[in-house]
């Protein structure tokens, strides 16, 4: 039996959220990125990578690639959680926006995250509002799907996390453990 290590790094709980979840789901030991530190992942064979996609960047990316001597010999899984609909043509400007060289092989699954204005820092508030500026001036065919999603957000609380997007992933874990 493979044993199973949950990382997660989480801003407004989403992907904490996609965490407790896969958790549930699985036979695993679940940790917050932050309290990581290197050796932890030792007795473990599969390591699940789940955080948000902040401006286009999927921000658990910075870790895995600081650490990746420690990831070297496991099997990898990122789980991205962002505001766009899912579909191939989004996973793959996911990938090739945040997955090159070394992090190639790493499997990606996506799930949809949560989004409430009124609580986000004042850095965040500041970024999105910088963001919109720029892209409402942009031809609304010719932007990437994650930067559509955060115009058509705009001012609006969501919460979009759900069982379902695990699937994917789930099975894939079937397959290898
Ligand atoms: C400043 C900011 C930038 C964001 N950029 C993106 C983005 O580029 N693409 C996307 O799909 N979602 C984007 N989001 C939405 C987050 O990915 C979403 O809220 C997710 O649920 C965050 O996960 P977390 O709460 O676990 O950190 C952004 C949110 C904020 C506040």
């Amino acid at each position: 039996m493979k044993k199973i290590l949950i990382l997660y790094k989480s801003k407004y709980g989403a992907s904490k959220q996609y965490g407790e979840l896969l958790k549930k789901e699985l036979d695993s030991t679940i940790m917050n990125i932050n309290d990581y530190h290197p050796g932890d992942e030792k007795s473990y064979d599969v390591i699940i990578f789940v955080s948000g996609i902040y401006a286009g960047n999927i921000t658990i990316v910075k870790e895995v690639k600081k650490y990746f001597a420690n990831f070297k010999d496991k099997k990898k899984i990122i789980f991205a959680v962002g505001l766009s609909k899912k579909d191939s043509a989004l996973l793959e400007e996911i990938e090739r926006q945040n997955l090159s060289g070394d992090l190639n092989n790493i499997d990606l699954f996506y799930g949809r995250g949560n989004y409430d204005e009124s609580k986000l820092s004042f850095v965040d508030r500041t970024l999105c509002k910088i963001m919109k500026k720029v892209l409402k001036n942009k031809d609304r065919d010719s932007l990437e799907p994650t930067m559509k999603a955060l115009l058509e957000i705009e001012g609006q609380k969501v919460n979009y996390v759900d069982n379902h997007y695990l699937i994917p992933l789930l099975e894939l874990i079937k397959s290898i453990v």
